[in-house]
């Protein structure tokens, strides 16, 4: 029988999703489920052009090249929505209760354990290719002081876990989940309304900062005057988030305000 995957592991690279973008671009017909992980990554990269740091051999740190042809670009935020569940329900397998931050980071309490970053490329309404790159917190319990309230699997358990039995368990979470969707097993309602429930924030009021688009929320300025408030600092609940992957807030009136990424920021 085929195996579902292949991976190549390295002791160092720069970065997993940078090497399996090259990867692809040299062979072109580089087949779905195509992993890379590496113990350690020289220049791994975050969301919004930020670093990842993450301590040698201590974590998880892999890219998975995905084809989701069966996903149209309308709907290309059940991509994130699967791969965060599965991220969840692997964590629930050490007894850790996560939450997704939107949209794709995950969060023990207020202090993050994952982040991820997906990079794709678009044909005919239809999603391409994908790479979906993981960096989970495992086995790090001391941290450089720019992470931002980073906790890890040892910290939340109290114990160092094996990383390779860690690895198969989230690559068959983030395989199962994927394909359940791929195969009509788990319906995309199905995914949208489990993600709705596992929010980070969700139903409750919270503060959230406006952002000024075209800004780097490591260097923010906010809007003036944004609900007549002079530093964009605004009460409201997660309500939901839309097909797009738009965040909806709900605000102490009733209205509803729907933020892309760049546009709002959580106050922790
Ligand atoms: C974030 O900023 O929250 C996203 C972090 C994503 C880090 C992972 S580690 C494996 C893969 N390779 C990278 O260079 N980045 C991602």
């Amino acid at each position: 029988m085929k195996p579902k995957f292949s991976i190549e592991h390295f002791e160092e690279i720069d970065s997993t999703s940078s090497y399996l973008a090259r990867k692809v671009l040299a062979k072109p017909d580089l087949p779905a489920w195509h992993i890379c992980s590496a113990d350690f990554q020289s220049a791994g990269r975050g969301q919004r052009g930020n670093r990842w740091e993450s301590g040698s051999g201590e974590n998880l740190t892999f890219s998975i090249f995905l084809r989701p042809d069966f996903i149209n670009v309308n709907r290309q935020f059940l991509l994130v929505e699967l791969f965060a569940l599965a991220v969840k329900e692997f964590l629930e397998g050490y007894g850790i209760d996560a939450r997704i931050k939107w949209p794709n980071d995950i969060y023990v309490g207020n202090r993050k354990i994952c982040g991820m970053l997906f990079e794709n490329s678009i044909s005919d309404s239809r999603f391409s290719t994908s790479i979906v790159g993981i960096g989970l917190n495992l086995n790090q319990v001391e941290f450089s002081s720019n992470a931002v309230n980073p906790t890890s699997v040892a910290i939340e358990t109290g114990s160092c876990v094996n990383r390779e039995e860690a690895f198969t368990n989230l690559v068959d979470s983030c395989f199962r989940r994927y394909t359940d969707l791929a195969t009509g097993i788990t319906t995309p309602q199905a995914t949208e309304a489990d993600y709705l429930a596992s929010m980070y924030r969700i139903g409750e009021f919270h503060s959230f900062q406006r952002l000024v688009p075209g800004t780097e929320p490591l260097n923010v300025t906010y809007k003036k005057d944004a609900l007549n408030n002079s530093n964009g600092i605004f009460s409201a609940k997660v309500c939901g988030v839309t097909a797009e992957g738009l965040l909806e807030l709900e605000k102490a009136d009733g209205s509803i305000e729907t933020f892309g990424f760049k546009e709002v920021k959580f106050l922790i």
